[in-house]
């Protein structure tokens, strides 16, 4: 939603308790609100930052902007889990109270180091022009969820880069901390740059280099390089905006992709061996997504189910934007696969096998096989006549289309209304999480991701198998 710049960064103080409130009511009224995704209390949620596991627990932070439908004065909020599907939010926020994030406390990672939670994320600070300086900045959060900023600046804008740099990350390569983070040139190309933790001190950061991924620069920022390792390989996450779509096809504004490496040379520095760039996602958004290894090696990762400079129906409602479902990464055969966390199969309640329906309450999954050499047609939040999300699979020409053009409100209709993949003619499996106005489709336990919202009707809660032999099983989702 557009709202005037004073809007957006009115300082929080400022808002008084009837404001607060009265944007309270406005988010309750939607009849769109999810039951096991994470939205934002209230306002917008965007990036997930701060992805970890530190005292036992999942921590998992979102950028969010609380007084309505709007990217304004950012802050993190914060909530954990046990199990990386139920999350609780507890009010621990990290906020632009400070004069090097004083206009925004902007994406950034986590990292337990001792008994702390280290915190790195970009400081959005602007002068009295209006001219951003992007400050990468640092917080301990104790195991109470007190946050203690640091009070000096961990790494200043470079020379060489323009306003856009942001976003650190930090991981851990063979002992040692490194962190990337997302940048725009002078000549307004995307690039990523390293640093490493000298003496593996998270105050004192020294410049690598570049990365060279195979990258051509032909987007004009990256945001939210993610490196994650998947079996010993480096898998890099990113959201090239502006990508050149002769070197990938894609349909969102803004495309989140990935490439599978063979090795890290932190010398160079480089990805070696990087493949060709991939969607992430095939859906309508998945955006931002944040990764991080676990002490055991696994690698998770979660999305922003939203993208920027996009306006949602429930943007009417005060709030925008919602959290994925936390993902697995594998490698099978060389090919990168995203799959919920185990967790998720213990929210299936009572099964029945795939039939019509003329009432859900668009809140279950489906596990459904379309054969080899077939074609099927199924619609989730369908009405009376059959209209709502059509889903095809056509094994024998190998594609997967998603089309939302009968499905409840339209909106972002210049970005089109249906969305595709190209699949193998095999027996294909779908698993299908459908969550009120979200859904995210697995195809073949992950090896392609269609990750959506819809806003249904109000008379949009059936399944309906339009054409076409496909079979499984429905099951309810207790939450
Ligand atoms: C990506 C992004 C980040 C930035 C944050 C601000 O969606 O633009 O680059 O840090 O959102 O909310």
């Amino acid at each position: 939603m557009n709202l005037p710049t004073e809007v957006r960064y009115r300082p929080y103080a400022d808002w008084t308790a009837d404001e607060i409130k009265h944007i309270e009511e406005n988010v309750a009224k939607s009849p769109w609100h999810a039951t096991y995704h994470l939205e934002p209390k209230t306002g917008l949620l965007n990036d997930p930052n701060g992805f970890s596991y530190f005292n036992g627990k999942f921590h998992l932070f979102y950028q969010n902007w609380p007084f309505g439908a709007a990217h304004g004065l950012k802050q993190w909020v914060h909530t954990e889990s046990e199990d990386l599907v139920h999350f609780t939010e507890t009010g621990v926020k990290l906020q632009p109270d400070n004069p090097h994030d004083s206009h925004g406390a902007y994406s950034g990672s986590a990292y337990p180091i001792d008994d702390k939670l280290f915190i790195f994320y970009t400081g959005n600070v602007r002068d009295e022009n209006w001219v951003r300086d992007p400050l990468q900045v640092g917080a301990w959060m104790d195991k109470d969820g007190n946050i203690e900023k640091f009070d000096q600046v961990l790494i200043q804008q470079p020379s060489d880069v323009t306003e856009h740099f942001r976003d650190p990350q930090i991981f851990v390569y063979q002992g040692q901390f490194y962190a990337i983070i997302g940048a725009q040139n002078l000549n307004k190309q995307g690039f990523i740059r390293l640093y490493k933790a000298v003496g593996n001190d998270v105050h004192n950061w020294e410049l690598v280099g570049d990365l060279d991924f195979g990258g051509t620069g032909s987007e004009y920022m990256i945001e939210c390089p993610n490196l994650v390792f998947v079996d010993g390989k480096p898998v890099l996450l990113y959201s090239p905006q502006g990508l050149d779509k002769s070197e990938l096809n894609y349909d969102n504004i803004y495309p989140n992709t990935y490439k599978i490496c063979q090795a890290f040379d932190t010398e160079k520095p480089a990805l070696l061996g990087a493949s060709e760039i991939h969607n992430l996602d095939y859906g309508f958004e998945a955006y931002a997504t944040q990764g991080f290894n676990m002490p055991d090696g696994r690698a998770l990762i979660v999305s922003w189910i939203g993208l920027p400079d996009v306006d949602y129906p429930t943007d009417q409602y005060d709030y925008q934007g919602a959290m994925s479902l936390v993902k697995e990464l594998t490698l099978k055969d060389g090919k990168l696969y995203q799959y919920p966390v185990a967790a998720m199969a213990e929210l299936r309640g009572q099964a029945e096998n795939l039939a019509d329906k003329a009432q859900t309450n668009n809140t279950y999954e489906l596990e459904v096989t379309v054969k080899a050499n077939s074609k099927a047609e199924l619609i989730l939040f369908a009405d009376k006549d059959g209209k709502g999300l059509s889903l095809t699979v056509d094994t024998e020409n190998g594609q997967v289309v998603l089309d939302r053009s009968q499905a409840g409100q339209q909106y972002a209709t210049e970005f089109g209304t249906s969305r595709s993949c190209q699949i193998d003619n095999h027996d294909i499996t779908l698993n299908i999480f459908v969550d009120k106005s979200i859904v995210e489709i697995f195809v073949n336990k992950g090896e392609k991701v269609f990750t959506s919202r819809v806003f249904p009707d109000t008379d949009q809660t059936g399944i309906t198998v339009k054409s076409g032999s496909i079979s499984g099983t429905y099951y309810e989702l207790n939450y």
